[in-house]
C-alpha cells in the first residue's frame, strides 16, 4: 500500500482517422476494420489523486453528463483487480474533446487511467497486460496506449504503427450532432458498399504514401460519411466549406459526427475556422509519437 498521497495531472488527446474502411461484420458482432489512426493536440485533462486506503474507494468529479459507463471507473477497476492495490482514488475530469463525435475521447480518457494509475500506485503491469486490458475497454483504448499514426486492423485493435509524421494543422468542426456508434454502422448497413477494389486498399495507399512521405491525400477515405452525411446533409456542407477553405483533406472521423480538414499552414486553417460557428471549431496540429510518448514522459516524471 502506497503511504503518502500522490498525484498527477494527465492529458487525454484526441484520434482521428486519416483513413477508415469497414469490412464485414464478425461473428463476434463486431466489424473488421482497416485504419489509420492519428493522435492530435486536442485533449482532455485529468487529474488523478492516489492516497492510502484499508478499503478501495472510487470518485469522478466532471463538469459535464457523461453518458453511458464512465469508461474511467472501469479502467480503475481493471487496474485496481490487476495490480490488486487499495486505495482511494479521486479523478478530476476536465472534458474538452467533444463527446458522440467520432474523435476517441472516452478511449482516451480510459487509457490514460491505464498509462497513469499503475505509478502511482506505486505498481507496474506488463505492457501486453495493458492492450489486453485496453482492448476490454473499447476498439480504439489500444490505440492510445501507443499514439502518433498507427494502422488498425481486426476491430481497430490490431496496431502497427508507422513513422512519425509532420505536425500538419488541422481544423475539427464538431457541429453537435451525436452519432452513436451503434447508429452509425446501422447505417453503413443500409449501403450498397461497393467491394475493395483489386490491388491496395485505401488504408494501404495512405499508409504507404505517409511512410514514404509522399502524397496521401487523395486515397484519404472514411466508409462512414457517405452513410452519416445522408443522416445529417449538414456534414456534406461542412466538408465542402473546409475543401474550399484549402483543406486537404476534408473528411469525417470515426464514425462521426466531426469532420476535419488538414492544412497546409496554420494561416490557412485559422481562416478556415472563420467559416464556422466559433463554438463548433477546434483548431489542432497532428500530435507524432515522439511528442506523445514525450508528454507522457513528462505527465508521469515525479511520481514514480
Ligand atoms: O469497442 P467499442 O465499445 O468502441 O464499440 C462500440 C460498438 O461499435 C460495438 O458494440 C459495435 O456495435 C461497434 N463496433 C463494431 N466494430 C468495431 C468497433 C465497434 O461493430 N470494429
Amino acid at each position: 500500500m502506497i503511504s503518502e498521497t500522490r498525484y498527477a495531472r494527465v492529458k487525454a488527446f484526441a484520434k482521428l482517422n486519416l483513413c477508415l474502411e469497414v469490412l464485414h461484420r464478425r461473428p463476434d458482432g463486431y466489424h473488421n476494420l482497416r485504419t489509420i489512426f492519428q493522435t492530435v493536440s486536442l485533449a482532455d485533462i485529468i487529474d488523478i489523486e492516489v492516497s492510502a486506503s484499508r478499503r478501495t474507494q472510487l470518485h469522478i468529479e466532471c463538469e459535464v453528463t457523461i453518458p453511458g459507463e464512465n469508461l474511467i471507473t472501469l479502467a480503475a477497476d481493471k487496474v485496481l483487480a490487476a495490480t490488486k492495490a487499495r486505495a482511494a482514488i479521486r479523478f478530476r475530469l476536465r472534458k474538452v474533446i467533444p463527446m458522440g463525435a467520432g474523435l476517441g475521447g472516452g478511449s482516451s480518457d480510459a487509457a490514460a487511467v491505464l498509462l497513469a494509475l499503475p505509478a502511482l500506485l506505486g505498481k507496474s503491469l506488463p505492457v501486453e497486460r495493458l492492450f489486453e486490458m485496453g482492448a476490454g475497454l473499447g476498439s480504439d483504448v489500444p490505440f492510445f496506449l501507443h499514439g502518433g499514426t498507427a494502422v488498425g486492423l481486426g476491430r481497430g485493435t490490431e496496431l502497427y504503427p508507422l513513422p512519425d509524421i509532420p505536425a500538419w494543422p488541422a481544423l475539427i468542426v464538431a457541429s453537435g450532432i451525436h452519432v452513436s456508434t451503434a447508429d452509425a454502422y446501422r447505417a453503413l448497413a443500409r449501403t450498397s458498399h461497393p467491394p475493395d477494389p483489386a490491388g491496395a486498399s485505401p488504408s494501404e495507399r495512405v499508409a504507404r504514401a505517409l511512410a514514404s512521405n509522399t502524397d496521401w491525400t487523395g486515397s484519404a477515405t472514411n466508409d462512414f460519411e457517405e452513410a452519416v452525411s445522408r443522416l445529417h446533409p449538414e456534414l456534406a456542407a461542412i466538408r465542402r466549406t473546409l475543401t474550399r477553405a484549402g483543406a486537404s483533406p476534408a473528411m469525417m472521423t470515426g464514425s462521426g459526427s466531426a469532420m476535419f480538414g488538414v492544412f497546409e499552414s496554420k494561416e490557412a486553417r485559422d481562416a478556415a475556422a472563420r467559416c464556422f460557428p466559433e463554438d463548433q471549431v477546434y483548431p489542432v496540429s497532428l500530435l507524432s509519437r515522439r511528442r506523445y510518448r514525450a508528454i507522457w514522459a513528462r505527465s508521469l516524471a515525479g511520481v514514480c
